[in-house]
């Protein structure tokens, strides 16, 4: 039995700035939120700071890490009925230089990562005839971008994934979209502020004259996950301030 009858919605990422802001705000919007990360103690501190939340270190990279959190679901908490997938790594880089194994930590995580939690959850959206997926990519994913080509490709990958198991899945009550972010202001962006008036001149680049908050991805996600986007299959939500636009 769900805790108080709340869905349930699992939140990877949880530990970092985008995955808190999701997690708080689909805590408010009545989830219980299972906020998932390999960093236990991040995400330990954000679930403590939620009502009804509750913290599980999980590796997305490791498929054993996750049928060891789908089973504890069932037994505590219940089948998940959302799933937003925010775990992601970014580092700059250039191809002539970048490792094999350097290649494969971006790949790992944010391409493989995505799959193998769509992969097990999508076998209890499909027991219960019903769920819903919320993929965290980038406008990277969008346009060209210098020093990030694997990132760029891993999250161009995640968008036509999403797309194509919103194709497959659809016809049984799974809806799968994504939120495409431009520049939003977490530990993951600190790189771009170190100049700041670089910073502040790219600001005023963008219609939005700012760069994005944890909420401005947050409230997406609460839009997708509601029944107000019930026919939004598939799609490719940008959240960036009309940066690309
Ligand atoms: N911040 C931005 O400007 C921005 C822009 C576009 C897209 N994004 C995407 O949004 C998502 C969240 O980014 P953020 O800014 O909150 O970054 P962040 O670094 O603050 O958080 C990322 C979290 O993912 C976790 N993580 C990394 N690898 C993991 C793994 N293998 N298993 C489980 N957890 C893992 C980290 O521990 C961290 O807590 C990422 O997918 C990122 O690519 C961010």
């Amino acid at each position: 039995m769900q805790k108080e009858n709340k869905k349930v919605a699992i939140v990877t990422g949880a530990g970092g700035g985008i995955g808190a802001g999701i997690s708080k705000k689909l805590a408010d919007d009545g989830y219980r939120v299972v906020c998932v990360d390999r960093n236990f103690e991040a995400v330990s501190r954000v679930a403590a700071g939620i009502e009804d939340a509750i913290a599980y270190q999980v590796d997305v990279t490791i498929e054993t890490d996750i049928l060891n959190l789908q089973s504890e679901l069932l037994k505590t908490v219940g089948a998940p009925t959302l799933l937003v997938n925010a775990a992601g790594i970014f580092f700059l880089h250039d191809v002539v230089t970048l490792t094999e194994e350097s290649f494969d930590k971006i790949i790992d995580v944010n391409l493989k990562g995505t799959f193998f939690m769509c992969k097990i959850f999508i076998q209890d959206f499909l027991v219960a005839g019903s769920g819903n997926i919320i993929n965290i990519a980038s406008t990277a994913g969008l346009k060209s971008g210098t020093n990030r080509a694997v990132y760029s490709a891993s999250k161009a990958a995640v968008i036509v994934f999403t797309r194509s198991i919103s194709a497959d899945y659809g016809p049984r009550g799974i809806r799968a979209n994504c939120i495409c972010p431009g520049l939003i202001d977490t530990p993951m962006a600190n790189w771009i502020k170190e100049d700041t008036a670089k910073f502040r001149a790219w600001e005023k680049t963008i219609p939005a004259q700012r760069v994005g908050t944890v909420e401005d991805v947050a409230n997406a996600v609460s839009f997708l996950a509601s029944d107000s986007s019930s026919y939004v299959y598939g799609e490719t939500l940008v959240v960036d301030g009309g940066g690309i636009s």
